[in-house]
């Protein structure tokens, strides 16, 4: 039996895997990528890895033993049909038996067209009988404080967010939910709705910036047809583009407020405050 973590060359993937080394020996952690040469410290580790390609179906065959705990991170391939992807994933899960496959999704009070692969997939999951776990995720801190340079460049926070406030959490912060659930037990068959414990708004995250920095830092609210105008400038494709201002128009709408408390509950600590983010990527 293994604790097998696909996605495992990406962000994510990486804070799992280590939070999982804390808790479980190396021998029983399976980390499957495209890539395996990404993740070589990892196999130096103990770690088992193993290549796989969420498009070709052939290279899940055997990957999968019965008992295994599967974590499916979703893939980033927005236009190469995620569903259908993820369900390669789950097809290979249930032939082989596995005894959980958790997802990361996106909250249920998503609405946005980035939320439809993540409704698709957890249809496909549900409808396999596989023993599941939906770890519908909310937005990370890293979202924004991983793309800090052009906010310091022009001394202004652009969203068309308006009001709308977000409850994001680290990367960190979700990884942890997604070991408990991996080596915790009694979580089959759950949705768990994970996000911050405190929600943000613009404004204040410009505050925070400001405070941080010493600068003024402004949040200068823009229309949904603005972003997508200055997404596509700075050489984003139009359909991408559209797509990450619907999240900002979703979140002027209240949806991705999470506040069921789950994240904090299954990681057993207060979430990590966004202040504590940007201070990490200040220092970077
Ligand atoms: N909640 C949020 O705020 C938020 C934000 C951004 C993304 N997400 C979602 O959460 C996922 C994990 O986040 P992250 O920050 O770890 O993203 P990331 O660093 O971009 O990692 C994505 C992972 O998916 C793997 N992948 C992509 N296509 C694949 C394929 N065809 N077959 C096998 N593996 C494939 C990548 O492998 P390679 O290393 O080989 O590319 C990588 O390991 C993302 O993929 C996305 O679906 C959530």
């Amino acid at each position: 039996m293994s604790i097998v973590v696909t996605g495992a060359s990406g962000k994510l993937g990486r804070h799992v895997v280590e939070q999982l080394l804390e808790k479980v020996p190396a021998g029983q952690v399976t980390a499957v990528v495209r890539s395996p040469e990404k993740v070589a410290d990892l196999a130096e580790r103990g770690v088992r890895v193993a290549a796989a390609d969420y498009n070709a179906p052939e290279t899940f065959d055997g990957l999968f033993a019965a008992g295994d705990k599967v974590l499916l991170i979703s893939g980033n391939e927005f236009d190469r049909g995620r569903v259908r992807q993820h369900s390669v994933v789950i097809d290979a899960a249930k032939a082989a038996g596995v005894a959980l496959l958790a997802y990361t999704s996106a909250p249920g009070s998503l609405t946005a067209a980035l939320a439809d692969d993540h409704r698709g997939t957890e249809r496909a999951l549900l409808d396999s009988g596989v023993p599941y776990v939906l770890l519908r995720n909310g937005w990370y801190h890293e979202n924004y404080t991983e793309n800090l340079a052009p906010v310091l460049e022009h001394d202004a926070v652009v969203a068309a967010a308006g009001e709308g406030r977000v409850s994001s959490a680290s990367r960190a912060d979700y990884a942890a939910a997604a070991v408990a659930v991996l080596t915790g037990e009694g979580h089959e068959n759950t949705t768990y709705e994970l996000g911050g414990d405190e929600a943000w708004s613009f404004a204040e995250y410009a505050a925070e910036l400001s405070r941080q920095t010493g600068r003024e830092i402004v949040y200068n609210p823009v229309t949904t047809e603005a972003l997508t105008g200055i997404l596509t400038g700075a050489g984003l494709p139009e359909p991408v583009a559209a797509t990450f201002a619907g999240v900002d128009a979703a979140i002027a709408k209240g949806e991705l407020v999470v506040d069921s408390g789950d994240l904090s509950r299954l990681i057993g600590r207060p979430t990590t405050p966004l202040a504590e983010a940007i201070a990490a990527a200040l220092k970077d």
